[in-house]
């Protein structure tokens, strides 16, 4: 039995803030349970859900050498869906509201999570012979394991691979901070290792001493290795990219089921979608105080309001789009200058936009089931989970060309009837919108053709299998 251990800022569905906590959530679950012992990893965040905190079981507790103090290090545990999870406890670390809290606080903690991780193996009697590390959070440990636990024979041999979610994010300060939080010596923080112009860098750190990177699309993990794209870190891509794979990933095909969600209106499937996924429109337009128009084409948009997710073009054209025939759900949170966009066309629109702005897992199935359209007009995006789920409730995505979007939504050819949403390439707010009317179009237009496309995204296959057959071999050629 080989042994897989991942190790995480979040997961579901004990913590979520984006898609980060999807992918950890289910893809343990995917993998072949006669060969992968896989167990994960996270932080004991005092803010869980009480649900998930009565479930979790005191296991044991030590002290650890950390930022020149010894550190409590409480380990809970609970199998859940088949899977071990264990939680590490530090109240001074973990108690905030959210899981990030911003620089250099989360600095602290995350480097106090990497160390804890590695120490409580022994422990919990279980030595990996792979450590899936994903995002910055999760930087330090291949570089740990490199320095620090070379020491113990326990550890010697452990392999190492490093998912890039995120490329933004970095975990980046100052040198001297950092040395004197994470313990390392000067050596670790030269332009080869952690420095990265002049400051330390955590993911860096992580990408230069795991065995393997991997990204979370094909296509993202060709940008990267451009400036554009590459975040400052485009060099060292280019420079590993043998050893950097992209892979795309899969949704929770049993959590997200249109036949069997327990959040929408009214299930449907995808033979009687053209009858029965309209009620759940209907109902989303009520809950939402949208006006009551069953034909009237309804865009949802699910996501974390930031830059990334191209919020700039939206901005831009939107005054002109609601002169359109079109409604807009939108749910999320993040900056303040998006929210407060959105609640502004709200405002502005009322009957035409609904504006919610908080973070509501129930909604969030409501919209992809009760919408006609999903809009995702990424600046970048290393996969994107939302247009996957869209595609699966028969909600059309309106994508830009980039990352995972480009690798997961084909867009409509209505010359040879091919397709399962709509594209543009560049970043720029009037391509979008003629992408927009464009739908429109056929949707107004064309019905029978849009149903078509519908029956064509509701029938691709974004489940994990195909993806946790590469990650599995990605693991067997590690431990060889
Ligand atoms: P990212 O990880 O960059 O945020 P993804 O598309 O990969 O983007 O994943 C986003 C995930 O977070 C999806 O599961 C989406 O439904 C969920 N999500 C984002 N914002 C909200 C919200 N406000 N309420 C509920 N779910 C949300
Ligand atoms: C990140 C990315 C998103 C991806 C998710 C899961 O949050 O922004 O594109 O789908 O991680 O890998």
């Amino acid at each position: 039995m080989k042994k897989i251990l991942f190790v995480a800022s979040e997961g579901m569905p004990f913590i979520k803030t984006g898609g980060l906590a999807d992918v950890v959530g289910s893809l343990p679950k995917t993998l072949d349970k006669e060969y992968f012992d896989c167990r994960v990893i996270l932080p004991y965040y005092s803010f869980m859900d009480q649900k998930w905190k009565d479930m979790l079981e005191y296991r044991t507790n030590f002290y650890m050498d950390f930022n020149w103090n010894r550190c409590y290090v409480g380990i809970f545990e609970c199998v859940y869906e088949g899977i071990h999870y264990y939680f590490i406890d530090n109240q001074d670390y973990f108690t905030d509201l959210k899981p990030y809290n911003g620089m250099p606080y989360d600095l602290g903690r995350f480097a106090f999570f990497d160390k804890a991780a590695l120490s409580i193996l022994p422990t919990i009697d279980f030595r990996p012979d792979v450590i899936h590390c994903h995002d910055w959070q999760t930087g330090l440990i291949p570089v740990y394991l490199n320095s620090y636990f070379q020491e113990n024979e326990f550890y010697r041999g452990i392999k190492t691979v490093m998912t890039i979610h995120n490329l933004k994010f970095q975990g980046v300060w100052d040198i001297q901070t950092v040395k004197d939080i994470v313990g390392l010596p000067d050596y670790y923080f030269t332009p080869d290792k952690l420095e990265y112009h002049r400051d330390a860098n955590l993911l860096k750190g992580g990408l230069v001493y795991a065995d393997a990177i991997t990204t979370v699309s094909e296509t993202y993990a060709e940008e990267i290795k451009m400036p554009y794209y590459g975040e400052g870190l485009d060099g060292l891509m280019r420079a590993r990219e043998h050893d950097l794979r992209g892979i795309v990933n899969g949704i929770d095909y049993d959590e997200f089921n249109p036949a069997t969600d327990k959040y929408i209106y009214k299930n449907y499937t995808a033979e009687n979608f053209r009858k029965e996924k309209i009620k759940n429109k209907t109902a989303l337009q009520a809950d939402l105080g949208l006006n009551m128009d069953p034909k009237t084409m309804l865009i949802g948009i699910v996501s974390r309001l930031t830059d990334q997710k191209g919020f700039d073009l939206i901005a831009y054209v939107m005054d002109e789009l609601c002169q359109d025939s079109v409604q807009f759900a939108v749910l999320g949170t993040g900056d303040e200058r998006y929210e407060n966009m959105f609640r502004h066309f709200a405002w502005k629109y009322g009957g035409k936009v609904s504006a919610q702005i908080y973070y509501n897992e129930a909604l969030s199935h409501k919209i992809y089931a009760g919408s006609d359209a999903f809009l995702m007009p990424s600046q970048f995006e290393p996969c994107g989970l939302s247009q996957l789920m869209s595609l699966r409730y028969g909600t059309l995505p309106i994508v830009r060309e980039t990352g995972g979007l480009k690798d997961t939504v084909e867009p409509y050819n209505e010359f040879e009837g091919t397709g399962t949403g709509f594209s543009f390439a560049n970043y720029n707010a009037h391509e979008m919108m003629a992408t927009v009317r464009y739908a429109e179009k056929i949707y107004y237009d064309k019905k029978r053709d849009w149903n078509k496309i519908v029956d064509r995204a509701m029938a691709a296959d974004f489940s994990w299998e195909a993806s946790a057959l590469k990650y599995q071999e990605l693991y067997d050629w590690l431990i060889g």
